[in-house]
C-alpha cells in the first residue's frame, strides 16, 4: 500500500513499530499493577487518557504507545503501572469516517483519494491496526473478565460523570462528586481540543503511535458524524457486513443504535 506501512501477521502497522518490536508483544510480561489503555484507532484513547491523567492521586504514569519506539518502553512499562484494561469502543462508522480524516492529516499514513476508497479498504480490514470488526471481535471473550472495564464512546459523549466514576471505581481511586465533575469538564472535547492547540509539538503528547502531534486528534468528538459521508448505499453494504460478523456480539450491539 506504501511504505510508512507494513504488514504483520497479516494486520498493517505503521513502520514505526518494526516486526522485532511487534513480535516482542507476543512475549511480553505485564506487571500486576499495570493498566492498559486498548482500542481500534480513533475511537477516545486520548479521551480516556486525559481522564487517567485527570484524576487526583491516581498514581498512574501514562507512558507512550506500546507498540512505538524501542525495547526499552517494555522496562518503562514494567516499572509502572495493575494488570488491569480499560478497552475503548466507538461505533464503526464514525471511527471509519474519523480514521479517514486522520489518512488525510496525517502525514504518517499513507495518501488516500477518496472517501469512498478508503470505505473499501476499512471494511476489508485494509487499514492500520486491521479490521474494527476484528479488533472488537477478539475482545468479546474477555468481555466479563473482572480485569476489563469496557467504556464506549457514546455513552461517555452522553454521561461523561457516570463513565469517569466507572473509571475510578474501576481503578481502586476514591474520587468526590466534585471532583469527577471536574475532570468531566477537563476532558471535555472543546477543552481538550483548545489546550491542544495551545501546547506545542511535544513528542509525549498523544497516546497514539501515528503521531505526536496533538492537533490531528481532535477534530469533531460528534457523535453521529458520519452520516454526513455514507451514501445509502455504503450504508446497506456497511450494515450488511456488522449484520453478518458481529451477530454473535454483545459488545457490538452497545454501539449498533449510533452506527
Ligand atoms: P473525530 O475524528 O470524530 O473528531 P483517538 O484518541 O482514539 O485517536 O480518537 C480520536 C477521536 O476521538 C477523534 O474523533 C477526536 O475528536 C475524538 N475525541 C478526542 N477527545 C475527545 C473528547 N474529549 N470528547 C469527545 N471526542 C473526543
Amino acid at each position: 500500500q506504501s511504505s510508512v506501512l507494513h504488514k504483520f501477521k497479516g494486520i498493517l502497522f505503521s513502520t514505526v513499530s518494526s516486526e522485532e518490536l511487534l513480535n516482542s508483544l507476543d512475549s511480553f510480561h505485564a506487571r500486576e499493577d499495570d493498566v492498559f489503555l486498548v482500542s481500534y484507532p480513533k475511537s477516545g484513547t486520548h479521551w480516556i487518557a486525559e481522564v487517567i491523567e485527570n484524576i487526583p492521586n491516581a498514581r498512574i504514569t501514562l507512558t507512550s504507545p506500546i507498540e512505538l519506539g524501542d525495547m526499552s518502553k517494555f522496562e518503562e512499562l514494567k516499572m509502572y503501572c495493575k494488570r488491569r484494561i480499560i478497552y475503548i469502543i466507538r461505533n464503526p462508522k464514525d471511527t471509519a469516517v474519523s480514521l479517514f480524516h486522520y489518512y488525510r492529516d496525517n502525514p504518517n499514513l499513507p495518501g488516500i483519494e477518496t472517501w469512498a476508497a478508503f470505505l473499501e479498504l476499512f471494511l476489508r480490514g485494509d487499514v492500520v491496526y486491521g479490521s474494527w470488526f476484528d479488533h472488537i471481535l477478539s475482545w468479546e471473550e474477555h468481555k466479563n473478565d473482572k480485569n476489563i472495564l469496557i467504556i464506549f464512546y457514546e455513552e461517555m459523549k452522553k454521561d461523561p460523570s457516570e463513565n469517569i466514576k466507572k473509571i475510578t471505581t474501576f481503578l481502586g481511586i476514591n474520587v468526590s462528586e466534585g471532583e469527577i465533575n471536574k475532570i468531566a469538564w477537563k476532558t471535555s472535547f472543546s477543552e481538550m481540543k483548545n489546550n491542544a492547540a495551545k501546547e506545542n509539538c511535544d513528542p509525549d503528547h498523544t497516546v497514539c503511535a501515528l503521531t505526536s502531534n496533538r492537533n490531528l486528534v481532535f477534530r469533531k468528538g460528534a457523535v453521529g458524524d458520519w452520516i454526513n459521508y455514507f451514501t445509502s448505499k455504503q450504508k446497506r453494504v456497511f450494515d450488511e457486513l456488522f449484520t453478518e460478523k458481529m451477530k454473535h456480539s454483545e459488545l457490538a450491539r452497545h454501539v449498533e443504535d449510533y452506527a
